[in-house]
């Protein structure tokens, strides 16, 4: 469906965006994840035809951005980051000033007005004023107006920013009932755990490059091979340290007060296998957890720690 393949995108020397490659399948929901800064909306809005990349290629749907861009532009619903002022509509003109921008009949506008309000749940807000509208509302407002020309891609930026739980739930009922309609759609965020529940894949992006891209058990899978594990001991301390120094493919990584640090083995089989002997051993074990198993740790530990501002 999207192919992007060694994306650049330069401001002045300033490299926002450096040899992103990607592919998203037809009928995916994809996470777009990184930290503030990390170039996601330029990636976004080159991708939507807004922006003019410094070099790279985009193609949807066999099309090449650089050589049909009104073609490539028709097949995509954009939902921007920001949201504007539009003092004087209500909502059904606002949806027919935008179906006329692409010149839907009026007769048609009107239908379509009525179907894509049912759809993100605005039937009952018809005539009311766009400005009057909370926030969730304007955001799923203007997903209805980025289908108004039935896009096949529908791209949405940090949609949920700024929304209240309840608002962001609603948001992502929406998308997955987008998604059941066939629609491909990618999302983005800085929060990975909004993505993490609703998402068929997730591409990490970090300074200008993508640092992990796939399901999101597989990119945890990769995460795990680096994993710790934490093991609380409090009694014999001393023996026990000595105890996991000996036993094979098991590495000590640091020492607190009640806890020791190990990397973990790779395989839980190896893992179980170093537990049971430790026990036999007649060591104390006053807990056990794995470090890094969640997809958040994992997150922060791919892309720095390095967030420009919140
Ligand atoms: N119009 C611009 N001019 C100069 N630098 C920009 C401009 N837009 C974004 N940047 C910079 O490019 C980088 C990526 O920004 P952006 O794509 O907005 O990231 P994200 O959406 O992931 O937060 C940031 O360092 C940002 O400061
Ligand atoms: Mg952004």
């Amino acid at each position: 469906m999207l192919y992007i393949d060694r994306l650049y995108k330069n401001y002045g020397t300033h490299q926002a965006v450096k040899g992103l490659s990607l592919h998203i399948p037809k009928g995916d929901l994809f996470g777009f994840v990184g930290p503030n800064g990390a170039g996601k909306t330029t990636t976004i809005r080159i991708v939507c035809g807004l922006l003019k990349e410094t070099s790279g290629q985009i193609v949807i749907d066999g099309m090449s951005l650089k050589k049909q861009p009104n073609e490539v532009k028709r097949c995509i619903g954009y939902v921007p980051d920001f949201f504007g002022v539009y003092d004087n509509f209500r909502v059904s003109e606002y949806m027919e000033f935008y179906a006329s921008l692409y010149s839907i009949s009026a007769k048609e506008a009107a239908a379509l007005t009525t179907d894509l309000l049912e759809l993100v749940n605005l039937s009952d807000k018809r005539d009311e004023y766009v400005d009057s509208l909370s926030r969730g509302m304007k955001q799923r407002l203007c997903v209805a107006r980025a289908l108004l020309h039935d896009p096949r891609l529908l791209v949405l930026d940090e949609p949920s920013s700024g929304l209240d739980p309840r608002a962001r739930v609603e948001m992502k009922e929406l998308l997955m009932n987008l998604r059941s309609m066939g629609k491909t759609i990618i999302i983005s965020s800085h929060i990975l755990s909004e993505l993490s529940e609703m998402c068929t894949s997730i591409g990490i992006m970090d300074q200008g490059q993508l640092v992990a891209v796939g399901k999101i058990e597989d990119i945890l899978k990769t995460g795990s091979e680096n994993s710790s594990v934490i093991l609380e001991i409090t009694k014999d301390r001393e023996r026990a340290i000595s105890i996991i120094r000996q036993i094979a493919d098991i590495e000590v990584e640091s020492v607190m007060e009640h806890q020791i640090k190990i990397k973990h083995p790779g395989d839980d089989e190896k893992m179980n296998r170093f537990l049971i002997e430790l026990l036999q051993q007649g060591v104390v074990l006053d807990g056990y957890h794995r470090q890094q198993d969640n997809l958040e740790q994992m997150f922060m530990q791919l892309t720095g720690n390095s967030e420009e501002s919140v």
